[in-house]
Parts: C-alpha cells; structure tokens; sequence
C-alpha cells in the first residue's frame, strides 16, 4: 500500500481547531479509501517558542524536510508580541518557506455562488469569482540583506529592507504562472512597480522575455502593482492568473481574500521546483487567514480554508484529483445548504461552530465518495 507522510504543524490560535476538522478527513480517507496517509505532528510558532524557545524546533524542521507534505495551520498572538524579533511566531513560517525552498505560493480565490453577498462587493461583481494568485514566495524584502535597524548615532535610527530579485526566481515563478494558466482561461497578469523600483523593472523584463521563449500562447497582460489592487476590487473577475513578488502577493491576496466575502476561505499551497529524480515537489498548505486570537478555543472559526488547503495538498502533492474535486464540492454543497460558521453567516442561514461545519463537510465528502 502506498503511504503517504504527512506532517502536521497546527500552530497557534485558531490553527490547532481548524487542524482538527483535517484529521477527521485524513482519518475517514485511511479507513474508507485505504489513503495510507501516516500523520506526525510538530509545534511552530508562539507554540513551539513556549516548548522550545524557538519559532520551530530543529527536530520539527527535519521532520518537515522529510515529509511529503506538511499542513500548516496559523501562528502569532498578543501572548508572543514581545518575544525576540529572531524567534516570533512568524520566523517559524518563514523558515519553512526559506528551507524547503517553496518557491510558488498558489492563492486562489474562488467566490462559492452562496457567499456572493457575503462579499464586501456587490454580489454581481464576484458571483463565480475564480482567480489565481501566484505569489512569489521565497525572495524579495522578506528576504533581502541587508534587513536592520541600525543606529545613527545623532538620536536617529534607520530601519532597511532590501527588494531583491535574482532573474532564475523571476524566470521560475513566471513559468509557474504560465503553466498554470495554460489548465485555466491561459491568461496571466504580471504586477509589478517598475516606474519606481529596479527590481520591478527587472520583473517585468524577465516576465516577458519568459513568455516569449516558451509561453507565447498564453495571453501575458503588465499591470503596476497599485493600480491592480485597484481593478482587484473594481472588476475582480476580469483576471485569471496573476503573478506577483512576495510582498505585492502578500497583500493583493489578502484583498482578494475578501472578495470571496471572509478571509476564513483562502486556502493556498506553497510549491519548491520538482525533484530531479523523483519529480516531486516539497510543499506546505496553510490557510491564508491568521491566527485570530481574539476568536481562538472558542470552536466558532471557520475551518473551510484549512480543510480546501487539504484539498489542494490531494491535487498538488499526491495526485488525487477526484478526492480533491469532491472536497472542494463536498464544501460548495455544504454552503449551498446554508450552513455557515460566524464569519460568512447569512440571513436564513444556520450558524454553526466549527465542529459542526467540519463534520458537515465530511459528511458530503462521504456522500460523494461513495
Ligand atoms: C501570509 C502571512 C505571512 C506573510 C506572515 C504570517 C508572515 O501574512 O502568509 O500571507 O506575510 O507571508
Ligand atoms: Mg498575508
């Protein structure tokens, strides 16, 4: 029988609830499917600095090297926001990126036809919203040297970031996006600031000399980074793919987020290059949300985004396209019955807890397994 390692890392606040609803999938998959997934577990973030003193332990990071996938749930909360910059809950996250080299983060946002007036927009603008952002993941300002405060000594301090961008990052990120767009409406949009930054100007450089050597059949569109933020929230459903830097990707998702009506719905996948021999990738699935402390131990989080992070982890990592489909719809129906969690409820809807919004989910999963 296959086996299939997964590496679960849930985290802090609500990511240990929303990481439960995922178990209880697993468990069903392994039982009913013989989906031979075998679970470990670890602590990040502000979970891991209390156990360990570290964002993520070195044991933890071999384990996650190893595995064929980890599934991430949140990390972060008022209880670590003193705690030394070097070992916050987010370096945890970060590391794991930087060290399994998970180059591509994949952030779709898809608007269920139920949740259309969820939406901070009118309903007619994100109905059958379907968008990919494909943010890159391991370079940039998060990454850049030199990355300080430094003292300058007359009472003044300056604090530096460094925007870097080596042209095989553009270059591997672009063929993510354009081979992506080529399984969808084959159009990508690229968003950069090239009228004030070098590194944009080489973005957008490399980007088109990318398309033009081995993409030329995908429609490729240029937009400044503000200015699609800007359309994102004006005429979101004219975009396809949008490929984007790390920082650019960390906001235009979240806002996209929101078009889909709560950030409680993102899942994403973050993707290193193929093995050579083995052709498989290491990879990480995390909810886009956070850790919202404020609602965290209270079983009312919406654990939708975790759960369709899963779904793509069956797609990307293991293959198992029909399972992923039938998740991902088992959760469509679900929202279609009018169940909702807090964050997305409706009028006429019936409010849940999470609980109950995961056993809703794996009860259709069942149904459409069958
Ligand atoms: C995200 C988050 C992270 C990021 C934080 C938690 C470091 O906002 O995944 O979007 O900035 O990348
Ligand atoms: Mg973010």
């Amino acid at each position: 029988m296959t086996t299939r390692n997964l590496f679960l890392l849930p985290g802090d606040g609500i990511g240990p609830e929303a990481m439960g609803e995922v178990r209880k999938i697993i468990a069903y998959m392994n039982e009913a499917m013989n989906a031979g997934f075998v679970t470990d577990e670890g602590l990040v973030g502000g979970s891991a600095y209390d156990a360990h003193g570290a964002a993520i332990s070195e044991a933890d990071m071999q384990k996650a090297l190893a595995a064929d996938a980890v599934l991430f749930g949140a990390v972060g909360g008022p209880t670590w926001d003193s705690v030394p910059y070097e070992v916050r809950p987010e370096a945890g996250l970060l590391r794991l990126r930087k060290d399994l080299q998970l180059f591509a983060n994949l952030r779709p946002a898809i608007c269920y036809p139920a949740l259309a007036s969820a939406s901070s927009l009118k309903p007619e603008l994100v109905e059958g919203l379907d968008i990919l952002i494909i943010r890159e993941l391991t370079g940039g300002v998060y990454f850049g040297e030199p990355k300080e405060i430094i003292d300058l000594g007359n009472g003044q301090k300056r604090g530096i970031d460094t925007q870097v961008y080596d042209t095989y990052e553009i270059e591997r990120i672009a063929g993510v996006a354009f081979e992506m767009a080529r399984t969808r409406q084959n159009r990508v949009c690229s968003m950069e600031k090239r009228n004030v930054m070098k590194s944009g100007v080489l973005w957008n450089q490399v980007v088109t000399e990318t398309h033009k050597a081995k993409y030329s059949d995908v429609q490729l569109e240029h937009m400044l980074a503000d200015a699609g933020g800007m359309q994102l929230v004006r005429q979101p459903k004219q975009f396809d793919v949008i490929v984007t830097d790390n920082l650019f990707g960390d906001m235009l998702s979240d806002v996209a987020a929101m078009l889909t009506g709560s950030l409680g719905m993102l899942p994403s996948a973050s993707l290193g290059a193929p093995d050579a021999k083995t052709g498989k990738r290491k990879a990480l699935y995390e909810p886009v949300h956070g850790s919202a402390p404020d609602i965290a131990g209270k079983s009312i989080a919406n654990p939708i985004a975790m759960i369709a992070s899963f779904a793509m982890c069956l797609r990307y990592s293991f293959n198992l396209v029909n399972e992923a489909d039938n998740l991902e719809k088992a959760i469509a129906n679900v929202l279609d019955k009018g169940i909702r969690t807090g964050d997305i409820m409706a009028e006429g809807c019936k409010k849940v807890g999470t609980t109950e919004m995961g056993d809703a989910i794996l009860a259709e999963f069942k149904a459409l397994s069958i």
